[in-house]
């Protein structure tokens, strides 16, 4: 069966969509991960070619068949016809060196490593290499993959111009946006892009090759990726059509792709390109700055600007955006103290004698004010800049439009100095040219999770050395330059010295479902170049059997036998449509069930308002002068009050903070979503347009998931009525089950800490309805929270109220029952006391974290 000779025809048309083939692919999958060894290995009967692959990849093909052969030269050379400038500029990079080596590797082994300096060239040149070499035709592209966006953007776009080929040709593809036609060759994406295609087309037989790049940022994706093609180019090899993988890393630390024995078989070949680096010269600050870290970019960046000659740019290592930068200029005055400074006792040699011109203390910061051209500008204190240039700053993030982030990389207006504002996109990703100051904040921000609730939320951490020295290697790639830290080495030295992989940080339910949906059962076996938490792995399983994406195991046998049952449930029905929505697995269960009674609209909005944070204004500020104060009193009653209209009437306001979100967004976007209706009515802007921007976004996945759903991308609708609200109550409580808090009882209310609080499944610890919630004075018996977070108490937000009643039915596995059952019916396990009853009757009664409901 396994070579069933109708899958091997046409690999373009091919579709791997019947029950069969994923039954043959799992088997394949499963028997590769759990030998640990290449399947490819076993001796091939048939081994068929289509004539058009063996036209397009000559050289690659007959390397497979023919293995002994020394060296297989690429027979065809695709020519390019590229600018005169272009090719100068090309010529430079350390990478063009390397273009034999590189290519031989390519031709005899199925998998490469490319080790390289940030700005060496991997990124633009190896797809061009590929190119050249015949790597592509009308049916194999080259896929490269990065992690961010703005690198696949602006790396295609980049690779297009220097190819002086169409953007037809060399094209890019991001989560919903992208420009790939059928002449597509060159293909950059995100990560998350090929896992789907993967999904679709598990061999990915349109491509030739698939470069991994930014390996070493470790990426979730990234990472499982890379296991799954350490299992796909040998199938790919049995085949007959074989997939050349490229893993390309700016730092060292390969090993953990070359050296597990799981990953590959035969260690992949790592070829190093040295990079021409100048030598950049580190500052370390005397002290660490503790909170103020942009207003010390700020003042750095100004002195930099007056006192140093000119790169050819300035550049700007930090976290924030330029307009903390003119906050920060009003908070200057109160942070100066003279102290002694623990930290300050090593000094780092500066490199070839240069003078530090940075010896002064940082303490001076009066003074160091400089008139940044960002329209507004509001500086006080008015110590003129020597610098005659003005600062032409640009601000560099991944989610800052394509169109802007393209301005970094061409020169300053004439007469100005260029200061990029960056975040660490600027580390590895993308190299703007001309660097002369780097200034690093330290600093780096991180989405973290907390281990009980998942909940995640941003923090500002000091980043790893690693990453440090990264950003300072980006002074030096035209000429000698500076690296300014804000930190002392002291604290240098305490850094981590890499960071770890996201894989291991994270909750990954989203990640195996979308294993589970490739079939991946076992996912405990899977290559993962370095496995997350075997606790991570159990919880993300435990969740998805919970929410029905996974069939549940029998609950017979023995606990141990049970947990094993349990860490390979195969994907259900429900789970492989929830697979398909681009959101975590909560909310995508809320829209598979939201098919229902014409809710799907109301659900992509709730789930698009929940994914975007801080819809509303914050008017809680201090504020500077009793005028303010009133003003802003004005402002924050005026948003109250309209939170009470968003709220609705009768059922609708059971949905508490919810219908408040579809209620501010149904009537910002009547009134056509203008600034001027968000200020009047204490909306953000930018989070009405981002709302905006994800429902079209998952209307349309939505639409390609269900084709005959046909909604329409209008983002204008009607308000719920009071039963579509009451679905969409018991919708959102089918997705967040975990999620579900009652009001403190009886025993719990002797004790004082638990007025007014709610209990949760999974803290001890009382919990409250944040003030902030439509729902805090109604204290419901029953509620359902978008998260918790965590203040002067653990506070519950996006708080919608749920009858009691619904809980068995909806969520049975999360109900615990009583005392054992005179006549327990067959789902009922002794050892955990949970009854899997998908149909509760009037005999159970609910007694853990409910009161006693009979349901029918
Ligand atoms: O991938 P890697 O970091 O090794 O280098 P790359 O991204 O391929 O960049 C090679 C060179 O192209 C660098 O010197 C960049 O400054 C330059 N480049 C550019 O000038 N404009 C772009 N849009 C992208 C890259
Ligand atoms: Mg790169």
């Amino acid at each position: 069966r396994r070579h069933s000779s109708g899958s091997e025809s046409e690999p373009e048309e091919e579709s791997h969509s019947s029950e069969e083939e994923k039954e043959e692919q799992k088997e394949e999958i499963e028997k590769a991960s759990d030998s640990g060894l290449n399947a490819a290995e076993k001796p091939e009967e048939s081994i068929k070619k289509t004539a058009t692959n063996q036209q397009a990849v000559p050289s690659a093909t007959v390397c497979q068949t023919a293995s002994n052969k020394p060296s297989c030269k690429p027979a065809v050379f695709i020519p390019v016809d590229r600018a005169p400038e272009i090719q100068e500029a090309r010529l430079k990079l350390p990478i063009l060196a390397e273009e034999q080596s590189i290519m031989e590797a390519i031709n005899e082994n199925p998998v490469v490593v490319i080790c390289g300096e940030t700005g060496s060239g991997k990124t633009t040149q190896v797809p061009q290499f590929l190119y050249e070499a015949g790597y592509t035709s009308s049916t194999g592209a080259i896929g490269i993959t990065e992690p961010r966006r703005v690198a696949a953007v602006s790396m295609s776009q980049r690779v297009a111009k220097e190819m002086n080929l169409s953007r037809r040709v060399v094209s890019y593809q991001i989560r919903y946006e992208g420009n790939v036609t059928d002449e597509t060759q060159i293909k950059f994406m995100t990560d998350g892009v090929l896992l789907k295609e993967i999904q679709k087309d598990f061999l990915l037989s349109k491509y030739k090759v698939v470069i991994i790049d930014e390996a070493h940022e470790r990426s979730m994706y990234t990472d499982i990726l890379i296991g799954l093609l350490s299992r796909i180019v040998p199938l790919r090899e049995k085949k007959g059509l074989p997939l050349k993988l490229i893993i390309m890393s700016a730092t060292l630390r390969v090993e953990d792709f070359t050296e597990n024995k799981r990953l590959f078989s035969a260690v992949p070949p790592v070829i190093q390109v040295d990079a021409r680096q100048f030598p950049v010269t580190i500052h370390f600050n005397k002290k660490t700055p503790l909170d103020d870290y942009s207003g010390e970019c700020f003042r750095k960046v100004c002195k930099i600007h007056r006192m140093l000659p000119s790169g050819d740019d300035d550049k700007e290592e930090s976290v924030e955006e330029i307009r903390k930068f003119k906050k920060s200029r009003k908070r200057k005055k109160a942070m100066t103290l003279p102290k002694i400074d623990l930290d300050n006792y090593s000094v780092i040699p500066v490199d070839e004698g240069d003078e530090d011109r940075d010896a002064e203390t940082d303490d001076d910061v009066a003074g160091s004010d400089l008139d940044l051209d960002l329209g507004d500008a509001d500086s006080e204190e008015d110590e003129k800049s020597d610098s005659s240039l003005p600062l032409y700053v640009l601000p560099l993030y991944s989610l800052l439009a394509p169109e802007k982030q393209a301005k970094v990389f061409r020169p300053p207006p004439p007469g100005t100095r260029l200061c990029v504002v960056a975040t660490n996109v600027a580390e590895t990703s993308l190299t703007i040219p001309g660097i002369k100051y780097v200034v690093d904040c330290g600093k780096v921000k991180k989405r973290f999770y907390d281990k009980i609730t998942g909940v995640s939320s941003f923090r500002v951490t000091w980043t790893s050395q690693a990453s440090a020295n990264q950003r300072a290697g980006r002074a030096g790639r035209t000429e000698p330059g500076h690296c300014y830290r804000l930190y002392s080495s002291a604290v240098f030295m305490d850094f981590e010295q890499f960071s770890a992989p996201e894989i291991t940080k994270r909750p990954v339910e989203d990640l195996i479902l979308q294993m589970k949906a490739l079939n991946i059962e076992k996912v405990i076996n899977f290559p993962f170049p370095t496995p997350p938490p075997a606790e991570a792995l159990a919880a993300a399983e435990e969740l998805l059997i919970a929410l029905g994406a996974l069939k549940e195991p029998l609950m017979t046998g023995r606990l141990k036998e049970q947990q094993t049952a349990k860490l390979s449930c195969p994907i259900s029905p429900l789970g492989r449509v929830m697979a398909t929505f681009p959101v975590a697995p909560r909310y995508a269960k809320m829209l598979a069930l939201s098919r229902q009674h014409d809710c799907l609209p109301y659900t992509i909005t709730i789930v698009s308002a929940m994914t975007v944070r801080e819809l509303f204004e914050e008017y809680d500020r201090p504020a500077v002068s009793e005028e303010e104060t009133a003003k802003l009193k004005g402002k924050k009653a005026r948003l109250l009050q309209m939170q009470r209209i968003w709220a609705g009437q009768g059922l609708l306001q059971k949905l508490g903070d919810l219908m408040v979100m579809l209620g501010a967004v149904g009537a910002c976007e009547y009134a056509g979503c203008t600034p001027k209706f968000c200020e009047e009515n204490g909306l953000r802007y930018k989070a009405m347009l981002e709302i905006r921007r994800l429902r079209g976004q998952l209307t349309t996945a939505v639409n390609s998931v269900c084709s005959d759903a046909g909604l329409y991308i209008d983002p204008k609708m009607k308000p719920p009525t009071e039963a579509q609200a009451t679905y969409l109550r018991q919708i959102v409580l089918a997705g967040l089950g975990d999620h579900v808090a009652r009001r403190a009882q009886a025993e719990e209310l002797l004790d004082d800490k638990w007025k007014n609080a709610y209990k949760t499944a999974l803290l001890d610890e009382p919990v409250f309805i944040h003030p902030s919630s439509i729902l805090f004075k109604q204290l419901p018996e029953f509620v359902v929270y978008q998260e918790i977070v965590e203040t002067t108490k653990l506070y519950m937000k996006g708080v919608s109220a749920v009858e009691p009643e619904w809980i068995p039915v909806l969520l049975p596995p999360y109900c615990h029952f009583g005392k054992p059952l005179e006549n327990p019916p067959p789902s009922y396990c002794p050892e955990t006391g949970r009854i899997r009853c998908h149909r509760p009757s009037v005999f159970y009664r609910v007694s853990w974290q409910l009161p006693a409901v009979e349901v029918d």
